[in-house]
């Protein structure tokens, strides 16, 4: 199976996990991780499976590496029918917009039909110093309910 792993980051913490989380993808899936995602170079076919990893940032809102294809998904609004994602949302419970952009990246998927595969991870900075390994706990639940589709 084909992944798009498409990361928010704005001091490098999602873009860590994101790199652990590649690292053991590799050894089933190709995986292209995406730090500048651009919708027109990405399949909505469902031929390739998004995994969105992204922090919190602001007010609740996307990293500036992922705020503008975020934008393109809300005012392009593809068919995202055949998608199938998964979430892992990094941000810190000091913050009343906890996870905020995690939560509204999986809405926006949803609102624009695409499915997502299994929980959404939330990582919260304040109770977890290693975000990476709390990923790769999430991580072989996700694999098997993505390789049972
Ligand atoms: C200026 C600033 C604003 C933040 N705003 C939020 C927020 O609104 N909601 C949240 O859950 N976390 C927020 N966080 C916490 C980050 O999302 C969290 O530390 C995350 O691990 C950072 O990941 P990154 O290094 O990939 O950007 C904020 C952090 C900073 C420094």
């Amino acid at each position: 199976m084909e992944i798009d792993l498409i990361v928010g980051s704005m001091l490098g913490a999602a873009e860590y996990v994101a790199d652990e989380v590649e690292q053991q993808l590799l050894d089933q899936h190709q995986v292209t991780q995406h730090l500048d995602a651009d919708l027109a170079e990405l399949k909505t076919d469902g031929s390739h499976v998004w995994l969105i990893c992204t922090s919190t940032h602001g007010a609740g809102d996307f990293p500036d590496n992922i705020e503008p294809f975020m934008s393109q998904l809300q005012q392009e609004r593809p068919d995202l029918s055949q998608l199938k994602y998964g979430v892992i949302a990094l941000g810190s419970s000091q913050y009343d917009s906890f996870c905020q952009a995690g939560r509204d990246a999986d809405q926006l998927l949803q609102d624009l039909g695409a499915t997502r595969i299994g929980e959404r991870l939330e990582i919260d900075a304040v109770e977890e110093p290693v975000p990476e390994d709390v990923a790769l706990e999430w991580l072989p639940q996700w694999r098997e309910q993505l390789e049972a589709q």
